[in-house]
């Protein structure tokens, strides 16, 4: 079957591409070949005076370059290649001697938003689906066919560089405003605009609105305001990537070098970076999560499981912040019906007030209109009793973390629900087993671990007992993917994977603490790492009360390894609990984070000192984690290495160039890691002595990925 079809009407050649057989369309080797001898047959033909360009997938329009291809790159001259060849192809389709306008509908991303900009004019849908970027960066690339040049010359450097160095995606209304879209139509009449658009311009080339705006183009247009919009940028970019990534300032390089040299030399040195990007580690490293996410999309979490049941009522026990972040998220995310229930009918107002504030966000993004916040808001229910449960197909409960509350409401639900339906406990430290023991039908028994905030927080941990069935386990996940998270099934342990791992990661920060290491260094030295904040952070967001339980629970089921350093109490029996108090670590004024609070010192009973290098903080920490995640995968808590990798990522910001805990122990080396353990083991304690599974994969010399 041919990619791309066309048929030619009234001088204007209508083309399709549709790639046979696959879910979008991407620009592959063979769709470059393909497109050359359409172009070529289109300039032969007299008859045709105009392109216009469609896809023929239901939602997108060009997912950009074929991201297969750079994993088969070997060399950097292979990657400058496969650049040059893509600004070759667009080249040819920007000075095609025929008008093409691109009719854009669904996402339009990378190499896909290249070859729009090489067409003479683009129209697009106002659909949600018609999302437009240039997504490079997160691969940690670069937009390599063009994109580093075109962009700026159409909608001016500063809004192009926000767009290429945040590599996020725009609506189509945004797209237009900026002057990327020429126009912007309801989906229905997206052929009958593009052709016309097409067969005008075949009349008149002298109509484009040009982009980018006043301020921009007066920016752009001297040197000195162009100098100031790229030192801005880049040290955006430092302050931001901690220079851990290197696209960001490659990118940077390559528009500047295009706006100050012209278009030729800004071509040639996008393609040079791109051939260096495009083997680099990092880069190699983010591809392998954008490909073990989509592989993750499909896992039903269970081998042979049937279908997932449809859920098209939740309600959801506790309305708490949890709870409502689950309700909340629920409504805008699958559109059901949700019955929020709490003891009382105060804390329910509370709770649906708190979950009305996550459509409400939506509507202040504009990322749904008026009517759809009506429409949306309108699922929200709630009761101080268990009215409505019965025709509940899903029951989450975040209730109070006490087996004897859970169990109770899971008693109290098994009254009231359909005997169909399933119930889940958000608990965070309760083995689910505990609480199914209370249940007539554990098979429909299962843990769904949300993270905090449930809006933001893009993992989902589902945790099934041995009596859970597999029916059980694929309407949870497929439920959770309906939320939009990533979801991986993980062993019913003691912490689950997130935390199990996150423990000895925050306790050994906790001895550093009370060893008179700064708090602002010990979190430095982990931002510059890579995670988004430092663990002392972390303890304040998540409240030192709720961390210090779970570290007790986690002491309770490992033992001495896992004992946070006694200290810690004092802070949370000074009601010092992190930001929810107004007081933790650091000060907080007005909800706004301020400095190390020196309040913490004579609590702690100590006086900050000179510290230790910032690679030890990092060395203690990291390792601590590693040698945790090893014997969590021996003992079979994540299914695969991938699940742990990017559980760590989407849990808690593990540096996604680092590739996640279980790549970056490859990359230390089991035996350097067996080493420096335990010489860290006999300076500091048994806390460190390298677990069982570090010894078996120093002396097999084994890797999580071989
Ligand atoms: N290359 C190869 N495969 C791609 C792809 C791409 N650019 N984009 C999507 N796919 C594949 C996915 O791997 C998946 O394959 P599978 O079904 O075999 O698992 C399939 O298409 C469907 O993808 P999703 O499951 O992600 O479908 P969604 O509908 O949820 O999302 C999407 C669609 C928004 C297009 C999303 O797939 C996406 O964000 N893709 C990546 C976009 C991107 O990063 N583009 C830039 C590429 S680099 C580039 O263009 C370089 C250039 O400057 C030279």
């Amino acid at each position: 079957m041919a990619i791309f079809r066309h048929e030619v009407k009234d001088g204007v050649a209508a083309v399709t591409l549709d790639t046979p057989g696959a879910p979008v369309n991407v620009i592959s080797r063979v769709v470059k070949d393909d497109l050359y001898e359409l172009l070529a047959e289109l300039e032969r033909d007299a008859g045709v005076k105009a392109v216009a360009f469609f896809s023929g997938k239901p939602d997108n329009f060009i997912a950009g370059a074929d991201i297969e291809e750079f994993v088969q790159l070997k060399s950097t001259a292979d990657a400058e290649q496969l650049s040059r060849d893509g600004q070759a192809l667009l080249d040819r389709v920007a000075s095609f001697p025929k008008p093409i306008v691109a009719g854009i509908h669904g996402a339009c991303l990378g190499g896909g938003l290249e070859f729009a900009l090489a067409c003479s004019y683009r129209v697009a849908t106002d659909h949600p689906k018609t999302q437009i970027g240039l997504p490079e960066i997160q691969l940690g690339i670069l937009p390599a066919a063009g994109g580093c040049q075109r962009l700026p010359r159409l909608i001016g450097a500063r809004a192009a560089l926000d767009m290429i160095l945040a590599g996020k995606s725009e609506r189509a209304a945004k797209a237009f405003r900026l002057g990327i879209v020429d126009e912007l139509v309801p989906r229905a009449i997206l052929p009958e605009i593009t052709i016309a658009a097409a067969r005008r311009l075949a009349q008149s080339p002298f109509h484009r609105r040009h982009g980018g705006g006043v301020p921009g183009l007066l920016l752009d247009g001297n040197p000195l305001g162009r100098l100031l919009v790229f030192r801005l940028a880049r040290r955006q970019v430092l302050s931001q990537t901690k220079g851990n990534y290197p696209a960001p300032l490659a990118a940077l390089d390559a528009v500047r070098h295009g706006l100050s040299h012209g278009m030729k030399e800004g071509l040639k040195r996008e393609a040079q970076l791109f051939g260096q990007l495009a083997l680099s580690d990092v880069s190699r490293k983010l591809v392998q999560i954008f490909f073990a996410t989509r592989e993750l999309k499909k896992d039903p979490g269970v081998a042979g499981a049937p279908p997932p049941a449809e859920v098209t009522r939740l309600a959801v026990v506790g309305s708490g912040f949890m709870g409502a972040g689950i309700a909340g998220t629920t409504v805008v995310q699958a559109g059901i019906d949700v019955r929020l229930k709490d003891a009382d009918l105060g804390r329910v107002a509370k709770g649906l007030g708190a979950a009305r504030d996550i459509v409400n966000d939506r509507l202040t993004r504009r990322r749904i209109t008026k009517f759809e916040h009506t429409r949306l808001v309108a699922f929200l229910s709630g009761s101080d009793r268990y009215t409505g449960f019965g025709r509940a197909d899903l029951v989450i409960e975040a209730v109070f973390e006490e087996l004897a509350v859970k169990q109770q409401v899971l008693r109290e639900c098994e009254e009231v629900l359909p005997p169909s339906s399933v119930f889940a406990s958000n608990t965070s430290t309760i083995p689910i087993a505990r609480i199914a023991e209370a249940s007539r039908r554990p098979e429909q028994v299962i843990g769904m671990h949300f993270f905090s905030p449930v809006a933001r927080m893009p993992l989902l941990e589902v945790i099934p007992t041995a009596a859970t069935a597999p029916q059980t386990v694929s309407t949870a996940v497929g439920f959770g993917r309906r939320l939009g998270k990533t979801v991986i099934v993980v062993k019913d342990a003691p912490g689950f994977w997130v935390n199990r791992i996150l423990a000895p990661y925050m306790n050994e920060a906790a001895h550093l603490l009370v060893t008179g290491v700064r708090p602002d260094d010990i979190d430095a030295a982990m931002v510059q790492f890579g995670f988004p904040v430092g663990p002392i952070t972390l303890l304040d967001e998540v409240g030192i009360d709720v961390a210090l339980h779970a570290c007790e629970v986690l002491q309770a089921a490992f033992g001495e390894r896992l004992t946070p350093p006694p200290a810690l109490a004092a802070l949370v029996k000074d009601g010092r609990l992190g930001r929810k108090a107004g007081k933790g670590f650091y000060t907080y004024s007005n909800g706004k984070k301020g400095g190390v609070d020196p309040a913490i010192y004579p609590l702690l009973g100590l006086q900050p000192n000179g510290g230790i290098p910032s690679a030890e903080i990092v060395q203690r920490l990291t390792y601590a984690m590693l040698n945790e995640a090893a014997r969590a995968v021996a003992e079979g808590v994540v299914r695969t290495p991938r699940d742990g990798d990017i559980g760590a990522i989407y849990g808690f910001g593990f540096p996604p160039f680092r590739g996640g805990p279980l790549r970056y122990l490859d990359d230390v080396g089991a035996d350097r890691l067996y080493a420096e353990l335990q010489r860290l083991g006999e300076r500091l304690g048994p806390r460190f002595m390298p677990s069982e599974a570090i010894v078996e994969h120093a002396r097999s010399r084994a890797r999580f990925y071989p």
